[in-house]
């Protein structure tokens, strides 16, 4: 088992180089499957999630190749032999249902164990399996595994209760093939759906609208491959940019889109930071002492939840009161548990968390409730008065590539360590 350990109250200063983005590689990785021809998927992160998805690849037929230390990876589709995915590596997984909706869309039928991932209590596929249907697809879940067929899948208009990233990126990848226009109504807007359709749209998918809320999809009958750069992880750079200011330190987070980054910017000006806005940087240091703030989670360009647990361990340490709003996911504060051992004065109230502020955080043995909890806790072990001991990291390794030699290299004082069970 690994740990974690970190001697806190090091400001981090400098630069750090800002990778792929997770949730855009996770979904073009296996969009590649759409593809009868060889894709060559550039900026990738060097993390878990991908290589279990092109495990998962591989173990359908594909081939597929990493170069580049992990950071390009090139697949061949052309040789899958099988539509039934690998139980345990998706399973393992949240990301693998795009294995449904990529083996639905080229071959018209996929088997894919029901998904894994984070924990955030309920989180259903309804609506990917109401879109498939509505396209034709006859859906079964049993034994844990769904399973989607469909003699020919039809073009359809789809309504989503909720702008659901996965179920707007999964039905894409479905409707790239079905014949005539379908056409998704409150779509995500996220980055990453974007970066999907625009892969799509190299290899000669026919998608409009991406990044509004209204896609459209023309069927195609074929899609051939292509070479594509990922855009850079917002998450990734949001939580250096975090880092930077519960440590009282000075970091520019190099090559990023700035513009996907307004929402975590605007927050960190409202609590007394400067952020300077480069081409492709954000540096981010204090002007004084830190002053709480209210944020509120949705859909992009609103705050996105998978900063909400950094940006609760902040404000924590800012002067005064801030109220913390969760409104994505229905039980994202199982953080707070763990926090509450490195000192952290939050109070949760349904979707909605309270810190009175000014929270100086002692170290503490914690353990990561999921991804993004992982991250959190190595926030405040940063700035904790002390030695704090992260244990569950392999939740972490599924999201942040060298996320300690990144730190190290700004100045904290970070290892991993091997324990015995
Ligand atoms: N929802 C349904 N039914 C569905 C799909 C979603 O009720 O069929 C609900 C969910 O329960 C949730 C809301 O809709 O309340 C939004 O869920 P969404 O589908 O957008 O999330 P997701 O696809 O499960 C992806 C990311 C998450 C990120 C969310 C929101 C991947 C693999 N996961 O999850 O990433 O938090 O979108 O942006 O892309 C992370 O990176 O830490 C992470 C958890």
């Amino acid at each position: 088992m690994e740990h974690i350990v970190i001697n806190g109250q090091q400001p981090l200063v400098g630069k750090v180089q800002i990778g792929g983005a997770k949730n855009a590689a996770v979904a073009i990785v296996p969009a590649a499957i759409a593809a009868n021809g060889i894709c060559i998927i550039e900026n990738l992160p060097d993390i878990k999630d991908v290589q279990n998805l092109a495990a998962s690849i591989e173990k359908l037929g594909g081939k597929c190749r990493f170069l580049d230390e992990g950071k390009t990876l090139e697949v061949d589709a052309s040789c899958i032999t099988t539509h039934v995915a690998d139980y345990d590596l998706c399973a393992k997984m949240r990301s693998s249902y795009y294995l449904l909706g990529a083996l639905l869309g080229r071959f018209g039928k996929a088997e894919v164990s029901m998904p894994g991932g984070c924990d955030f209590g309920y989180r259903p596929i309804d609506y990917h399996i109401k879109g498939f249907e509505a396209m034709g697809a006859k859906c079964v879940l049993e034994h844990g595994w769904v399973k989607v067929s469909a003699e020919k899948l039809t073009g359809a208009n789809i309504y989503l209760d909720f702008p659901s990233v996965g179920a707007t990126i999964n039905l894409m990848l479905a409707a790239v093939f079905a014949e005539g226009t379908t056409k998704i109504e409150n779509a995500a807007r996220e980055p990453h759906v974007v970066d999907t359709a625009n892969f799509l749209n190299m290899m000669g998918a026919k998608i409009s609208g991406a990044g509004t809320d209204i896609i459209r999809i023309n069927g195609v009958n074929e899609l051939g491959g292509g070479r594509y750069t990922i855009i850079p992880d917002p998450i990734e750079a949001g939580t250096y940019m975090i880092a930077a200011a519960i440590t009282n330190g000075d970091i520019t987070v190099e090559n990023i889109i700035p513009k996907h980054m307004d929402h975590l910017t605007a927050k960190l000006r409202d609590m007394n930071c400067q952020v300077e806005e480069g081409e492709d940087s954000l540096r981010v240091y204090r002007n004084g002492d830190l002053k709480g703030c209210d944020v509120k989670t949705s859909g992009y360009p609103g705050f996105p939840t998978d900063l909400q647990p950094q940006m609760a361990t902040l404000l924590c340490t800012a002067c005064g009161a801030s109220v913390v709003t969760e409104t994505v996911f229905n039980n994202r504060f199982q953080y707070i548990n763990e926090l509450k051992r490195l000192g952290a004065n939050l109070k949760v109230e349904g979707r909605t968390a309270v810190t009175k502020g000014n929270c100086t955080f002692t170290g503490a043995q914690v353990a990561a409730t999921d991804l993004r909890s992982g991250a959190t806790l190595v926030l405040a072990g940063l700035a904790a008065k002390g030695e704090t001991t992260i244990g569950n990291i392999f939740h972490l390794d599924r999201g942040y590539e060298n996320l300690e030699s990144k730190l190290r290299a700004l100045g904290a004082d970070i290892k991993r360590v091997v324990v015995e069970e």
